[in-house]
């Protein structure tokens, strides 16, 4: 019963120690977030599909590209629908584990520049009152979840968000993720213990603002 190993896109870039003076454990453990279970070889009997997909969901964060398939196509929608939850958990926190752990560098920090910096002093008059608001509603998320900025393709415009738990931001709200700020407790505990403001004061010395700039460019396409 061998894990996956974590796919590339799921494995932290870089030390996480590496991001100090923000958190030792920010972003945290990837053994937190493992890859996919494996598909079966071709050609072996095919499994039922809610066990398939229930051995997904007690082991990995991630599905196998068959059971997914298979769910689709048995066009079982009981299943699917009681499945909803936890696909939306820990389909989610894949989504915005492999996200935030981009948008960190060890040499991260500053300002952005360009075209992002254009977006925000126009929708938000200024960095730092953009910076002001992002952190206040990170800070603000009751229990655990995310602060996000992120961008409305309709409306052309920048937007910042939260999300509960590990809800995933374009499929919840619409919007584009371009930066995310994990505020689960696990994320900065071990250094700011309970203190969520002073890991918010701290993340913006890790911002990889390339990262954020590209996934600005890339949603404008
Ligand atoms: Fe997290």
């Amino acid at each position: 019963s061998a894990r996956a190993k974590p796919r590339p896109d799921c494995a932290r870039p870089y030390e996480a120690s590496r991001l100090r003076p923000c958190a030792d454990t920010c972003p945290p453990p990837a053994r937190h977030y493992p890859g996919p279970l494996p598909c079966p070889p071709p050609g072996s009997p095919r499994p039922a599909q809610p066990q398939c997909v229930r051995a997904w969901l007690q082991r990995s964060s991630v599905p196998p590209r068959c059971c997914a398939a298979w769910l689709l196509r048995a066009g079982d929608v009981t299943t699917q629908v009681s499945l909803q939850p936890a696909l939306k958990f820990n389909g989610g926190g894949h989504i915005n584990h492999t996200i935030f752990w981009t948008n960190l560098s060890p040499s991260g920090g500053g300002e952005p520049q360009g075209e992002l910096l254009e977006a925000i002093k126009r929708d938000f008059g200024s960095f730092a009152s953009f910076k002001e608001k992002l952190t206040a509603v990170s800070v603000g998320v009751q229990g655990s979840g995310w602060g996000w900025l992120g961008f409305n393709k309709e409306q052309g415009r920048l937007q910042i968000a939260a999300c509960a738990n590990q809800d995933p931001l374009q499929g919840t709200t619409g919007l584009v993720p371009l930066l995310g700020i994990d505020v689960w407790e696990h994320a900065y505990y071990l250094q700011y213990k309970n203190v969520r403001p002073d890991y918010l004061k701290a993340i913006w010395n890790v911002i990889n603002w390339e990262n954020v700039s590209s996934r600005y460019s890339a949603c404008r396409k």
